[in-house]
């Protein structure tokens, strides 16, 4: 128990009669009762109990903004959206930068081939070889020949040698397969009593003359020339008309000097 409540407990059991008497002198059909001193004057009353709720008072007027708060805490990334509609084309970019070189292509076919190229300069001449080409023959007559009737070329029959093959035995012409300088010669002996008279041909010109005389009852002739040819001239030996060789003691031969 509460001490302001003890207390008032306490004051109310003290003075009970005094409130009867009060009460007991404001009875209206007493007017001729004797009366009493008026008494004390009463103990307050206990104080009332607490009335209803008032009515709501009116609204009052609108407070003043208060101060911006504090930013909060960032959300939740949201879901992904759908995807927008799509854009326009851009504008065409800057040229980019020459790349690298690409590697080697495969090779490719052989060309056609160029035209001639001009002729060069004559070369310095060279030093001597260690010795010349191996042209070298010999050949003679087997048989008598004529007395003929007009010029003839004479013919060998008997090879002594042809080193190089440059005497061709089937026109008994010495030709030329290499450039340079030759070295021929001839001996006839005619038959008795006749002349033998002849020439050492280059191709179609009288070169060289060799005359056996008939007086000499077996007349010789002979000669020797050095030749500069080329490639397929001809050498040969001619008889005249009206001359005529012994068997056997006609001979024509040759031999390169030194070719070109
Ligand atoms: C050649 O001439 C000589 C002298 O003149 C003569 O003796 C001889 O009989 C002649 N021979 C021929 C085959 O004619
Ligand atoms: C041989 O001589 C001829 C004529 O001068 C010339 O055309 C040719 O080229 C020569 N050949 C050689 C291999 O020197
Ligand atoms: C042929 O030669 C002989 C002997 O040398 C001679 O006697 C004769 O007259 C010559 N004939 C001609 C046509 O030259």
């Amino acid at each position: 128990m509460n001490l302001p409540l003890a207390l008032f407990l306490a004051f109310f059991n003290l003075l009970p009669d005094a409130h009867t008497a009060t009460y007991y002198v404001k009875g209206d059909n007493c007017n001729n009762c004797c009366r009493g001193l008026p008494g004390p004057q009463g103990v307050p009353g206990l104080p009332g109990l607490h009335g209803g709720r008032g009515q709501d008072g009116n609204t009052g007027p609108k407070g003043e903004k208060g101060e911006t708060g504090l930013i909060g805490q960032t959300g939740p990334q949201g879901v992904a959206g759908e995807d927008g509609n799509k854009g326009h084309r851009g504008r065409k970019g800057v040229k980019g930068e020459c790349g690298p070189p690409g590697a080697a292509g495969p090779k490719g076919d052989l060309g056609p081939q160029g035209p001639p190229g001009d002729k060069g300069q004559k070369g310095y001449k060279g030093e001597k070889g260690a010795r010349p080409p191996r042209i070298a023959f010999t050949v003679s007559r087997s048989e008598p020949l004529g007395p003929v009737m007009q010029k003839t070329p004479v013919t060998f029959d008997k090879i002594h040698t042809n080193q190089g093959d440059s005497f061709d035995v089937y026109s008994s012409h010495f030709i030329c397969k290499i450039n340079g300088t030759y070295f021929f010669t001839v001996h006839v002996l005619s038959a008795e009593n006749r002349t033998a008279y002849g020439w050492i041909m280059l191709n179609n010109d009288h070169q060289m003359a060799f005359h056996g005389d008939a007086q000499a009852f077996h007349g010789t002739g002979s000669n020797t020339i050095i030749l500069h040819l080329v490639r397929e001239d001809h050498v040969w030996v001619q008889l005249n008309e009206n001359s005529s060789l012994l068997n056997h003691f006609s001979s024509f031969s040759g031999h390169i000097l030194f070719e070109d």
